[in-house]
C-alpha cells in the first residue's frame, strides 16, 4: 500500500483555506495553486536520490549534492497545469509530459484526449500533477498510462482529496504515494432536484479547480 501524506503545514493550511473560498477570484486562485504546490513539492520530494559533487566557494572546496534522477511532471489537464510553474521553480531541469483526461459527465469516467508521450520513458522520477482527486478515476488513469509508457517511480501530487478516491488510487496503485494539501469529506451523490451540485464533486472542496483557475465557470 502506497502512502498517503495529507500536509498538516501551518502555511498550507492558511492557503488552502483561501483557495476554498468561493470569492477569491482567479488570479488569486492561480497563484494559491502555484504556492500551495511548492509546500507540497517539499514532502513530495523528500526521498529524491542524490549523488555527492564537489563545489568550490570563494574560499574552498565544500561537499555538495546534486539530484541524480531525471524527474519528469505529468500535469493532467486542465487542472494539472496550474501546478506547473510552482514545481518548474523548484526544479527548472524536469521535463514535462502533459496528459489530456476528461471525466465523462453521465459516468463520472476518465475519457483520454491526449498523450504524446515518447515510445521509451525518458525520466526515472514521475510526479503526476492535478489538484483534485475526486473518485479517482483520471489518476488511476493516468498511473495506468505511465505505467504502460515503462515509468519506474510514480508519485501523485494533488491540493484536495475525497476519501473515495485516495482509496480507488491506492487499491489500483499502492506503490503510488499520494500527497494532498487537504483530505475532504466525500463526493456529492447523484443530483435529486433542481439546484443540486453534479455528482462528484469533492465536498467541502473548492468547487472545479479547472474552471476556477482559467475563468470558464
Ligand atoms: C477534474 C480534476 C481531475 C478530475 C478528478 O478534471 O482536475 O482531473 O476531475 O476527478 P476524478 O478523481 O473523479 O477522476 P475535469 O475532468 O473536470 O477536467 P478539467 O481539469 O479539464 O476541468
Amino acid at each position: 500500500m502506497g502512502k498517503v501524506h495529507i500536509a498538516n503545514h501551518p502555511l498550507i493550511r492558511h492557503k488552502v483555506t483561501k483557495l476554498r473560498r468561493a470569492e477569491t477570484e482567479s488570479r488569486k486562485f492561480r497563484d494559491l495553486i502555484r504556492e500551495i504546490t511548492i509546500l507540497l513539492a517539499f514532502e513530495a520530494t523528500a526521498d529524491l536520490a542524490t549523488e555527492p559533487e564537489k563545489v568550490q566557494t570563494p574560499l574552498a572546496e565544500a561537499d555538495g549534492f546534486v539530484l541524480q534522477e531525471r524527474i519528469g511532471l505529468v500535469p493532467v489537464l486542465r487542472a494539472g497545469l496550474g501546478m506547473v510553474n510552482g514545481m518548474w521553480e523548484l526544479m527548472p531541469q524536469a521535463e514535462v509530459w502533459h496528459i489530456g483526461l476528461y471525466r465523462d459527465e453521465r459516468t463520472l469516467k476518465p475519457v483520454e484526449y491526449y498523450n504524446k508521450l515518447p515510445v521509451a520513458p525518458t525520466v526515472q522520477v514521475v510526479l503526476i500533477l492535478d489538484p483534485m482527486l475526486a473518485t479517482g478515476g483520471s489518476a488511476t488513469a493516468t498511473v495506468d498510462i505511465l505505467k504502460r509508457w515503462g515509468a519506474q517511480r510514480i508519485k501523485y501530487m494533488g491540493i484536495i482529496g475525497a476519501p473515495e478516491g485516495v482509496r480507488a488510487l491506492s487499491e489500483a496503485h499502492p506503490d503510488v504515494d499520494i500527497y494532498l494539501a487537504a483530505l475532504d469529506d466525500h463526493l456529492t451523490p447523484e443530483p435529486q432536484k433542481e439546484g443540486d451540485p453534479p455528482a462528484g464533486f469533492i465536498v467541502p472542496g473548492l468547487g472545479d479547480a479547472g474552471d476556477r483557475q482559467f475563468g470558464t465557470g
